[in-house]
């Protein structure tokens, strides 16, 4: 039942998608079909691990592009970067960690600079929470394009991480080439029935993308109140820069119960949580500071 109405929801034909044990088991069954050694993976960096992690299983070469000064993918720097042996192309929209988005109207024009021979996979699995309006789903023009892929989730606006399902949409003559190095039973029928019932009280959706917004603007305004940088968020965590030692921050956060999500660098993830969180958060940031140190 889950994929007519899935595919009813998304406006799709059933046989342009493609079910998985969550979008990383087909991030890896992707970069596992398209390429391996002697071909490379472009993406933006830091973005989703799995694109990393799946190139290295596939044996295939990684070519990470720096995201801009605003912490956006660079698309100008992705288009240059792709080399002949290049088959796979991830955007990540928005992305995870940073939040940031790329508009519509440039992975369009990402799409007409590279070659068809590489698969494009737009990954929006946090395409619900974006509120810029230059920015819609891509799903919609599957059928025009010729490599174009998109990666959507159940984990994250509907809430069903801890059971895994997520889905590719795509043409069916590019799905079923990608499909052959998934094994089979990996989406479970609780996950398919659960997926059913989230579908059937997509009224509810609003509302969560509307407390997400308001949580994510008033974690904003705390940190920028802070002094402390955020990237552009339109998702449901802020990438926020709070302080030179970064780790004397998260472990000083988890010794309050606090967790965030340590990037290696100076920024870091912060996830949107309900008002309390969001004081608790900001109660056990002060405290951490104030013990390190000003940033
Ligand atoms: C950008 C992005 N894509 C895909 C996924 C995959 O999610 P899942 O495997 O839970 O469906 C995640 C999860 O964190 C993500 O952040």
């Amino acid at each position: 039942r889950l994929g007519p109405m899935l595919a009813d929801h998304l406006g799709v034909p059933v046989d342009h998608l493609w079910f998985g044990g969550g979008g990383a088991n087909i991030l890896l069954c992707v970069t596992l079909s398209t390429t391996g050694p002697g071909s490379s993976v472009v993406y933006a960096h830091p973005s989703f691990l799995v694109y990393r992690l799946s190139t290295a299983v596939a044996g295939a070469e990684r070519v990470e592009v720096p995201l801009d000064g605003e912490h956006r993918h660079d698309i100008d720097a992705m288009i240059a970067a792709v080399r002949d042996d290049t088959r796979l192309l991830y955007v990540c929209n928005p992305n995870n960690p940073t939040g940031t988005h790329v508009p519509t109207s440039e992975v369009l024009r990402l799409l007409d600079a590279v070659p068809e021979s590489v698969l494009v996979v737009v990954d929006e699995a946090y395409h619900h929470y974006v509120e810029a309006d230059d920015y819609w789903s891509m799903v919609s023009l599957v059928d025009e394009r010729p490599n174009l892929a998109v990666l959507q989730t159940f984990s994250k606006i509907y809430g069903l991480a801890g059971l895994r399902i997520g889905y590719l949409i795509s043409r069916p003559d590019l799905l079923d080439p990608l499909r052959k190095t998934q094994l089979p039973f990996t989406a479970t029928n609780l996950a398919q029935v659960a997926a059913v019932a989230a579908l059937r009280h997509t009224d509810r959706l609003a509302e969560r993308i509307e407390t997400n917004a308001d949580g994510r603007a008033e974690l904003v305004q705390g940190l920028k109140a802070r002094g402390m940088a955020t990237a552009d968020s339109q998702t449901n965590f802020v990438f926020a820069r709070l302080h030179d030692d970064p780790l004397a921050v998260t472990e000083g956060l988890l010794s309050r119960g606090v967790i965030i999500r340590p990037t290696g660098t100076a920024w870091q993830r912060i996830t949107v949580g309900t008002p309390s969180e969001i004081a608790e958060f900001f109660d056990a940031l002060d405290a951490v500071v104030s013990g390190v140190g000003s940033p």
